[in-house]
């Protein structure tokens, strides 16, 4: 009942902006409460509203169709038609959104005003980032990232900054939900989600390849190069976190009972120096055919610089385990790579690495890709600029932060997916493209 009283309220608040309906309401909502005190209006009031479709036009759009660059797409993460999308503002004699970063702006390697936008040659550069909350003026934005975020900093940051309705609070993560706090209620907090999980609303997966528009078939291509050549050397791993949830290191160990593996780093017998990562990374180039992209949890979506710095820019072929095999399939280039669950055991992986080993024209077709596509830069601040502007963009949160971020079937400690996947039979419908998004106005 309370929900969809305040569901109701917001929407006649929208529409209207009665003040007596707020009032009424005043003991039921308390963010509503904030907003009286700060003698904030409703609707965003630095914005001349004769450039905006009003809000009524807005909500009726949402609820029958909402544009490609907000709705999740299964086989699309919207990276690139976030990045084109242009919103249809003149907003030159507007002041720019305000992107609160309260943590410090260091720790995000930006500096304070538009610098950002400017450096990446945003299509909207009209946004400002900032570290310390202005009074007078109003924030369209606040990030988190997912190791700050939990219960006593969203009551410490309701107090710090009032929150109007188009404040769009974003979660940013780049981490395992297992190396990031618990999000007890959470509930109705985060707006947009901007992770590497492909059903974020702004997805930041670590690296983005992209098929020229040219691209047929993998089979159709032919390596240009033999990436063997001066490879003379079996396998490598870099690897300083020993007590990893997935088990890596016993995968590991039980590999290296059937071939080479040169294991560098704290848990490994051998160094390369960490100051001296151009070194260590050609070497990999020129000595090793498989780098073990091994990540430390098995989490869905969750592929790192493990697999595309280290092993894939540095042509050495990734055998990858972490993420599920379908996970790597929509974001690894294609045939770069070897997942381990490709195998019903280890010796069989292993037999396959000799395999390739011995055949060269095997093991270069793991570089056919180089042909297909190229790394871009997925713009990230760039995006968050251009949605913010965007004049339809609904209002949405997650109901269920907690859940939705390591709910059933995101991670699986040490299992394989195929056997989990088995195990759980709802996680098609329960995870998959359910960002557990929910918009306000529906
Ligand atoms: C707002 O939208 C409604 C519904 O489409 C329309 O009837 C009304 O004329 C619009 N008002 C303004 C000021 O454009
Ligand atoms: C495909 O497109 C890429 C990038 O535009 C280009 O470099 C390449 O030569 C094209 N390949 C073919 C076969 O046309
Ligand atoms: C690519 O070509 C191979 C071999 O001709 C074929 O088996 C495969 O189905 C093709 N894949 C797609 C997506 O068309
Ligand atoms: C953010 O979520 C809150 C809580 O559901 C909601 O009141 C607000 O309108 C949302 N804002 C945006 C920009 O979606």
């Amino acid at each position: 009942m309370a929900i969809k009283c305040k569901r109701i309220h917001k929407q006649l608040l929208l529409l209207i902006g009665i003040f007596i309906v707020l009032n009424c309401m005043l003991n039921v909502i308390p963010q509503y409460q904030i907003l009286q005190k700060n003698k904030i209006l409703f609707d965003v009031p630095h914005l001349d509203s004769t450039l905006f479709n009003n809000h009524s036009t807005t909500i009726v759009t949402r609820k029958r169709e909402p544009v490609q660059i907000w709705k999740l797409h299964p086989s699309d993460d919207r990276i690139l038609a976030q990045v084109k999308f242009r919103p249809n503002v003149d907003f030159t004699s507007l002041p720019p959104k305000r992107i609160l970063l309260a943590q410090g702006l260091s720790g995000w390697g930006v500096q304070n005003g538009n610098k950002a936008f400017v450096e990446h040659q945003c299509p909207v550069q009209n946004c400002h980032l900032l570290e310390h909350p202005p009074s007078s003026e109003i924030i369209d934005a606040r990030i988190f990232k997912e190791i700050e975020l939990n219960e006593n900093m969203y009551r410490e940051a309701l107090s710090v900054v009032p929150r109007h309705p188009d404040q769009a609070w974003i979660m940013f993560g780049l981490e395992s939900p297992e190396a990031s706090p618990m999000y007890a209620n959470l509930n109705d907090v985060i707006n947009w989600t901007a992770t590497y999980r492909y059903d974020s609303t702004i997805v930041t997966p670590y690296d983005k390849f992209k098929a020229y528009d040219n691209f047929t078939n993998i089979s159709d291509y032919k390596p240009n190069k033999n990436f063997a050549a001066s490879k003379t050397k079996m396998a490598a791993i870099f690897m300083s976190n020993c007590y990893a949830s997935n088990n890596r290191l016993d995968i590991v160990k039980e590999l290296q009972q059937f071939i080479s593996v040169d294991f560098y780093g704290a848990c490994g017998t051998l160094t390369c120096e960490r100051g001296n990562e151009k070194t260590c990374f050609q070497k990999l180039k020129d000595e090793y055919k498989f780098y073990l992209s091994f990540e430390n949890a098995n989490c869905r979506d969750y592929i790192t610089d493990k697999l595309f710095l280290n092993a894939l820019r540095n042509d050495v072929v990734p055998v990858v385990m972490g993420a599920h095999p379908d996970d790597y399939s929509r974001m690894a280039p294609p045939g770069s790579y070897i997942h381990v669950e490709d195998f019903r055991s280890v010796q069989e992986l292993a037999n396959y690495l000799k395999f390739l080993n011995q055949n060269d024209d095997e093991y270069i077709k793991y570089f056919r890709w180089k042909q297909t596509g190229s790394f871009i830069d997925t713009k990230f601040w760039c995006r968050i600029c251009s949605l913010l502007w965007d004049h339809e963009k609904p209002r949405m949160s997650v109901p269920y932060l907690n859940k939705w971020w390591r709910g059933k079937g995101v991670c699986i400690g040490r299992g394989r997916w195929d056997k989990e996947m088995e195990n759980i039979d709802s996680l098609k419908s329960d995870l998959l493209f359910n960002t557990g998004i929910e918009y306000v106005n529906k």
